[in-house]
């Protein structure tokens, strides 16, 4: 047997996920368990975006495309930066990778060295601190508190900052995954000027920045101050806002000298992105057939159910989210007060699934475990009877 390396040992699937395995091993054999854990738009691919794709192929568009993207693809990128941001990029600022997965892995193997520290807000998307990890860094959290409605306190990252001097990196998920949280004009300035002080790369993950609600608005960091351009990298990408996860597509856009580094790292692991999910992106990009505001009105509508009826369960609090497809309930108080000695959110939300079939992701997943994460990317009828389920589940333990 060969010995693996200390990388992919580091990389062990966590009790917490394993919770969600169970769920979708249920949901296999037919098991009629509803599951809140899906990161992913229930809605179909918009049919123009389809039809972009299925015309690159009928078209013979399968070969190698340059590895950062086709250029009109990055200047139909670059046209979005500025109508939706007001950002000015030029072509050779944009890198096209296989999904913001990609992206963010790749920007963080062109920054870090061993030893540097990337900041991770917490609660945080589940794959960054072992992103971080496979770019070899070392994540260095920083926690939010429900108060604060879960956004980064500036004084507490100028102290956490003072107190590491080998911080590179912060990452600033905005709209933020899995809290929902969006971050003001103002705060953003605060988080920006620190960062700018401190010689920080701010790698902004703004991939839900088109799902917002009640009138949010989204801000991109790097157009707030001239400076702050120079010192952010955005990630983004057509999963999410355009149900587009399977054809993999995400881009970052910053400073030529890191995305040219990146690129080049790209180059040598999986080249170009699919060359028909290009394509389909520019289609996705410059075409417009209403498809993607009406799915975003659709998330708004369950989002707002789903605050209003977790709301109504006793001793459980949700901070409202603004954007996203996800809301965090806490659940200390059925943690504390029991009567089937369940001590951890790994625990409840076992129970949860044997016992109420719902599948619900453990908060510890993302660095808090007072909290469970709901998605609501799925139908009004799914999350109706999935919230019974879980109002149910919750008072069979009083
Ligand atoms: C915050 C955040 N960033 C990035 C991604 C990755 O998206 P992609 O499908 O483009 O790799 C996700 C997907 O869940 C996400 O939630």
């Amino acid at each position: 047997m060969i010995k693996l390396s200390n990388k992919a040992r580091a990389m062990k699937p966590s009790p917490t996920l394993a919770v969600m395995s169970k769920a979708k091993a249920y949901i296999a054999k037919g098991i009629d368990v509803i599951n809140f854990g899906v990161g992913e738009p229930d809605f179909n691919t918009p049919e123009y975006i389809k039809d972009a794709g299925i015309k690159a192929i009928k078209d013979n568009f399968t070969r190698y495309t340059p590895t950062p993207g086709i250029v009109p693809l990055r200047e139909a990128i670059c046209k979005k930066f500025k109508d939706d941001n007001g950002l000015d990029y030029e072509p050779s600022q944009i890198l096209v990778s296989p999904g913001a997965k990609a992206s963010i892995v790749f920007i963080l193997m062109a920054i870090c060295d061993a030893g540097d520290q990337v900041i991770v807000p917490s609660p945080y998307w589940v794959s960054y601190p072992d992103q971080v990890d496979i770019a070899g860094g070392r994540t260095l959290l920083l926690e939010t508190t429900e108060e604060d409605n879960f956004k980064i306190d500036p004084n507490e990252l100028k102290k956490l900052i003072a107190d590491n001097p080998n911080v590179k990196a912060l990452m600033l998920n905005n709209p933020n995954n899995p809290t929902g949280a969006i971050y003001s004009k103002d705060e953003l300035i605060k988080i920006g000027d620190i960062c700018l002080e401190n010689n920080i790369l701010i790698i902004a993950d703004e991939i839900y920045e088109k799902l917002v609600y009640d009138g949010a608005i989204h801000y991109a960091i790097a157009a707030l101050k001239p400076e702050f351009k120079d010192i952010t990298v955005i990630i983004n990408g057509v999963s999410k806002a355009y149900a587009m996860t399977g054809w993999r597509l995400g881009y970052s856009a910053g400073p030529k000298y890191i995305i040219d580094a990146a690129s080049s790292l790209q180059g040598h692991i999986t080249s170009n992105t699919n060359s028909m999910t290009q394509k389909a992106t520019v289609a996705a990009l410059l075409q417009d057939d209403g498809s993607i505001e009406k799915m975003r009105q659709e998330f708004e509508l369950r989002k707002d159910f789903m605050y209003a009826e977790l709301n109504k369960i006793d001793h459980v609090s949700t901070t409202a989210p603004q954007g996203a497809f996800y809301i965090m309930v806490n659940v200390d108080y059925y943690l504390k007060n029991n009567i089937k000695s369940i001590k951890n959110d790994v625990e409840l939300c076992s129970f949860l699934l044997e016992e109420a079939k719902i599948a619900i992701v453990p908060g510890s997943a993302f660095g808090n475990d007072k909290l469970v994460r709901f998605s609501y990317a799925n139908s009004m009828d799914n999350l109706r009877e999935g919230v019974k389920r879980f109002a149910q589940g919750l008072k069979s333990l009083l």
